[in-house]
């Protein structure tokens, strides 16, 4: 064990039960902060954000000359501290207000840069990742004691030393024909446009729309057998699609894994046999290094392919469609149980819901009032079994009583990219702004 080791956890001793916050600052917060690497220069304590907020304690390594704590740029971790009076446990009405304060830290205009958070009390802990918009859990809330505070931060310090390059996607909604495979092959082609580096998953062997509507070769059995085979590396099995830029010999280009035929022959219990839950999220290890999108197309059903995309997810973004009733419950479904029941079997919090979104139908006003009818109706029976929905339906509402949810109109030209074998982001200018603004919504800074 090593000295911060020890005095870290001499720390947490030496707190007294009730601590409130300045004594949870003065005698815990510096040891964590490191015991996760850093050094007393590195760390600046309430850090304007941007917007007139203020974090307890911002922490980046120096750079070159360029110290922290004199230059005041570029913070890399937020920690949000609060006492042991207020409780942390997860799903705790302040451990939601908690969560919701580091988001908008992160979120603000002078943190740009950061891509971690943290909330602690000195009882319990979290980490969060941000990656573009996005904030996700990287951690369980998870309750410190003597005995797992040295093991617990030495992963957290881990996690922060080593992030994964990507934000894997599964694009899911039990529902058919809400456009999953669309959204994900255009926002694929759109966030390629915008200079990232995109992997494209075609997770549903049976109807292989995504595969298809590249115009590339099914796989005939190689995707399937590097899933098996430990010894076998997926990311050889991908295969690009370009699409040539008018000027010069430019090009845009996306990996594709390509749905596997073989795999659509398998019934879900020989599938269940052979591959744990976790399967594909193992074997996109070196993917999410690689890119800065995994975006994962899913079946319409709650079987075993669907879970393994879920579970390889770190956010799973949820088309709907306003007029479709199904596919609003389904919605509510798949974030009251599905990834409750997927985030149970992993250790790192993940994934967690995006809000969702209208896929492809025109509105008219009287149509949307009837939607939100709906919608409230989904989000009250929820409310019955505390599960609060209203940010996964209406993510502004807390701000404004906003009732906003983000549409991608219907548009022939999106339906009709399908049969010509270009994403329509790339050909048509509309469709462009419309993923585009897609993209902003969810996922870009
Ligand atoms: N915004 C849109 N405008 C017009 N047509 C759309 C739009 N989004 C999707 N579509 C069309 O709707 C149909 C269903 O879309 P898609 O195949 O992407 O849905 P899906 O959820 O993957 O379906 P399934 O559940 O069968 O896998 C397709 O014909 C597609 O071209
Ligand atoms: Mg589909």
């Amino acid at each position: 064990m090593n000295m911060t080791a020890i005095s870290l956890r001499s720390a947490l001793q030496c707190l007294p039960d009730n601590a409130q916050e300045p004594i949870v600052d003065l005698h815990f917060s510096t040891q964590l902060l490191e015991a996760l690497g850093f050094q007393p220069e590195e760390i600046h304590p309430q850090y304007a954000t941007g917007s007139k907020m203020v974090v307890d304690k911002a922490a980046r390594k120096t750079i070159g000359n360029d110290i922290f704590l004199h230059t005041k740029s570029n913070p890399y971790l937020l920690v949000e501290l609060k006492g042991r009076d207020i409780n942390l446990s997860e799903g705790s009405a302040q451990y939601h207000k908690t969560v919701n304060q580091l988001k908008g830290y992160l979120l603000d205009s002078n943190c740009k840069s950061a891509q971690w958070g943290i909330i602690t009390n000195s009882c319990h802990i979290q980490l969060f990742r941000k990656h573009g918009k996005v904030v996700y859990p990287a951690t369980k809330c998870l309750s410190l004691d003597l005995d797992n505070i040295d093991e617990i931060v030495a992963d957290i310090r881990r996690k922060i030393e080593t992030p994964t390059k990507a934000l894997t996607i599964a694009v899911y909604n039990n529902k058919g024909g809400v456009g999953k495979a669309t959204t994900a092959v255009n926002l694929a082609a759109i966030l390629t446009f915008l200079g990232k580096k995109v992997l494209a998953v075609d997770f549903d062997p049976n109807q292989q729309d995504l595969t298809s509507s590249l115009k590339l070769a099914v796989s005939k059995g190689n995707v399937y057998k590097a899933l098996s085979d430990r010894d076998i590396e997926l990311l050889n099995t991908v295969c690009p699609y370009s699409f040539p830029l008018k000027s010069g010999n430019a090009e845009l280009r996306f990996d594709v894994l390509p749905a596997d035929e073989e795999m659509a022959s398998l019934t879900d219990d020989s599938l269940l046999k052979q591959f744990k839950r976790n399967r594909l999220y193992q074997k996109l290890n070196t993917a999410r290094q690689k890119y800065d999108y995994i975006l994962i197309d899913s079946p319409p059903n709650w079987r075993h392919i669907s879970q393994l995309a879920v579970y390889a997810a770190d956010v799973v973004l949820i088309p709907t469609k306003h007029n479709n009733l199904f596919s609003l419950e389904n919605a509510a479904t798949v974030i009251k149980r599905f990834i409750p029941e997927i985030q149970a079997q992993k250790a790192n919090g993940s994934p967690i819901p995006l809000p969702i979104f209208f896929n492809g139908e025109k509105i008219t006003q009287p149509q949307l009032l009837v939607a939100q009818q709906e919608i409230n109706n989904i989000i009250k029976a929820a409310k019955q079994e505390k599960i609060d929905l209203l940010p996964y339906f209406y993510p502004r509402h807390t701000s404004a009583k906003d009732l906003h949810i983000h549409q991608v109109p219907s548009y022939a030209n999106i339906a009709s990219a399908a049969f010509s074998r270009v994403p329509a982001v790339y050909r048509d200018r509309s469709a462009h702004e419309y993923y585009k603004d897609l993209a902003k919504e969810y996922f870009l800074q």
